[in-house]
Order: structure tokens, then C-alpha cells, then sequence
């Protein structure tokens, strides 16, 4: 099969190794020690609700802060129908694309690179591309979407509803595991939640020693569900100091938690490091939804899981708060959580 090289949205040639996509030393994914027997938990939601399900969930979340679904219920074809107008998009011709790039990471449908920046070097380019776009309430901003390729707006408004009620489903799940009610972590995060779309694309890199897809994070919303594309591994996670690899299986959900799920557990939950990386061979495509507080919304530690044991680890504060402080990191992806933390 011939390979087709990328080309980025803001760039007038095809995307090679030019020293601004090379990340310094020290940052480096050194892939020979990536382990290769460990894995995230992989938990069944075709199991009843029973106190050995939530201990499943609250020990992945507590241990991991990642874990992947399988017998999610969201249909396959339609997990594929979206994957597939993805792809489509991001194979578009540059200039085609080129209409939704933008540097203003406050846009609310996105082209964009992320950066890595550190104290006294030049930024690095991620070798990705990735657009961002909310998913709900879909007929707002539908019109906003690409209509090519024409799939595209279809799927995303049927993936979203399925989403949207797994979502559900997860949160019900992970309050349960804290020991809380059900609706808690819902009720908590508030009625009228901020949810975004990530479609990440990894073009295929001549040197993934030398480069990264994005560079080290955790997500700063409350829960995340990504789909990647099948036979690519390029998803990894810290697990006691060392890199996993999150394989792709089959018809799962790679569900992880964010900032604000560990700030409402009082740190109990963990929002974990991760980063993607890049494949010699194989361009990689994956798909995050997010699901976050709004911007008026107040987010601490839910009072239920506080005592004298347990004081409270982190502050409440206005999620809009959150992010300023977010995109007030430039280029980067940040720690912000760590802002907010109370004195020991
Ligand atoms: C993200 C993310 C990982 C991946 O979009 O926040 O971590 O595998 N993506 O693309
Ligand atoms: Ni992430």
C-alpha cells in the first residue's frame, strides 16, 4: 500500500523530522523501557451492579485512574461510523482543513497543535493534529461542524446521545464506588456540563524515539471516554513510576479520569499522567469525549467524604477559575490541580 504523507493544516509542505517536532533529551518517550506486560484493568459492564463491580471500579480509579470498558452497549458499527468520518476529515486536503485552524485554544471549534514548552527551551511541536469541538447540546452548534466529509455531522450526533448515556452510566458507577449516591457525582459536576470532543491524529513519524503525540497531561475535566484506532498502540499511562502502554482492544472504551473527578473525591481518585506517542508505521487516530463542569459551577471535595481523618486536600473554586489558569499555560498542557491544593 502506497503511503500517503501528512501534511499539517498550518503548514505548506508534508510533515517531517525539521528539528522543531524534536523534543530535548531529558523529555524523550524512551520506548525500550516501556513495560510489557502491564495493562490498565479492563472492567465489564454487562455485570450486574454488585459490590464486586464497584470495588472493581473504585480500586481501577484509586490505583490507575484509567481503565478500559468492554459490553459498553454504544454499537459497534456506530463506534466505526464515527472513527470513520474522523479519519475522513483528517484526510482532507491541508487547505480544506485549514478553514477551522486556529492559535486561540478559546475557540470553540478548533484545528490546532499543542506545544511543549519548557523553562529556557524553544517550544516543541506535538506531532499531531487535533480538533476540538463540543458535543452537546448538538443542534447548537451542528451548523459549526464540517460538512465534509458529509458523514461527519451525523455521526457525531448519534455517537454523542450513545455517549452521552455511558457517560451517565460511568458516573452513577464511580459515585457508587466512592461510597456516595449515585446521582452525586452528577449533581456535583451540575446540570449543564461542558462537553467537548477531541479527535487526535498521529500522522505515522519517521523517528517516535525523537518525537511525541502529546506531550505529558492529565485531563482537567471530570471524566473522559476515548476510542482508538484498532492495531496502533500509542496511548500510555504512569503506573508507580513507569510508562504502560493502554493496547488497543476491541469494541472497549479507554475511560480515564480528570482533575475534577480527583478534586470531588479529596484526592481519592486519581486524574493520572499520560501521554501518546508515535508509530513508525501506522498513523493513529483516536477520539476523546469529555465531560466537565461548566464555567459558573463551584468544585470541591464533596463534603460526605471529608472527617476527621480526611480533611479536605484541595480548595472549591469556580471551574472558570480552573481553566483560566489552564490557558494561562502557554502552549503547554499543564498541572493545574496542584494550584489549588489546601496547606498540610
Ligand atoms: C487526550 C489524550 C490520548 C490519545 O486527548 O487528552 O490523552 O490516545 N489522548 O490520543
Ligand atoms: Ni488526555
Amino acid at each position: 500500500m502506497e503511503k500517503k504523507s501528512f501534511q499539517m493544516a498550518n503548514s505548506i509542505k508534508p510533515i517531517s523530522l525539521t528539528p522543531n517536532f524534536i523534543v530535548p533529551e531529558d523529555k524523550r518517550p524512551q520506548l525500550a523501557h516501556i513495560s510489557p506486560l502491564a495493562s490498565i484493568p479492563i472492567i465489564d459492564l454487562n455485570d450486574h451492579v454488585t459490590s464486586s463491580l464497584l470495588q472493581k471500579i473504585s480500586q481501577a480509579c484509586e490505583e490507575y485512574g484509567f481503565f478500559q470498558v468492554i459490553n459498553h452497549g454504544v454499537p459497534e458499527e456506530l463506534c466505526e461510523k464515527v472513527m470513520t468520518a474522523v479519519t475522513q476529515f483528517f484526510e482532507l486536503p491541508p487547505e480544506e482543513r485549514a478553514e477551522f485552524f486556529t492559535e486561540d485554544l478559546t475557540k470553540q471549534v478548533k484545528l490546532f497543535n499543542y506545544y511543549l514548552k519548557s523553562e529556557g527551551q524553544e517550544k516543541v511541536t506535538m506531532w499531531s493534529e487535533l480538533f476540538s469541538h463540543p458535543w452537546h447540546p448538538f443542534d447548537d452548534f451542528t451548523h459549526l461542524l464540517p460538512q465534509n466529509p458529509p458523514l461527519y455531522r451525523e455521526a457525531f450526533a448519534e455517537y454523542a446521545k450513545e455517549i452521552g448515556g455511558l457517560m451517565n452510566r460511568l458516573l452513577s458507577l464511580i459515585s457508587q464506588g466512592l461510597g456516595l449516591d449515585k446521582d452525586c457525582l452528577r449533581k456535583r459536576i451540575g446540570d449543564n456540563p461542558r462537553l467537548r470532543a477531541q479527535a487526535n491524529f498521529y500522522p505515522s513519524c519517521p523517528d517516535p524515539e525523537l518525537t511525541l503525540g502529546l506531550a505529558v497531561h492529565t485531563d482537567l475535566n471530570a471524566l473522559t471516554v476515548l476510542q482508538q484506532s484498532a492495531g496502533v498502540t500509542g496511548l500510555q499511562v504512569i503506573k508507580d513510576g513507569k510508562w504502560v502502554a493502554v493496547d488497543p482492544i476491541p469494541n472497549a472504551f479507554v475511560i480515564n479520569l480528570g482533575d475534577q473527578i480527583q478534586v470531588l473525591s479529596n484526592g481519592r481518585f486519581k486524574s493520572v499522567h499520560h501521554r501518546a506517542v508515535t508509530d513508525k508505521t501506522h498513523p493513529r487516530v483516536s477520539l476523546a469525549m469529555f465531560y466537565g463542569p461548566n464555567t459558573e459551577d463551584v468544585i470541591g471535595p464533596v463534603e460526605d467524604l471529608i472527617d476527621g481523618e480526611h480533611p479536605p486536600v484541595y480548595r472549591s473554586y469556580r471551574y472558570a477559575e480552573f481553566l483560566e489558569k489552564f490557558y494561562s499555560q502557554e502552549g503547554t498542557r499543564r498541572m493545574v490541580k496542584e494550584l489549588f491544593e489546601l496547606p498540610k
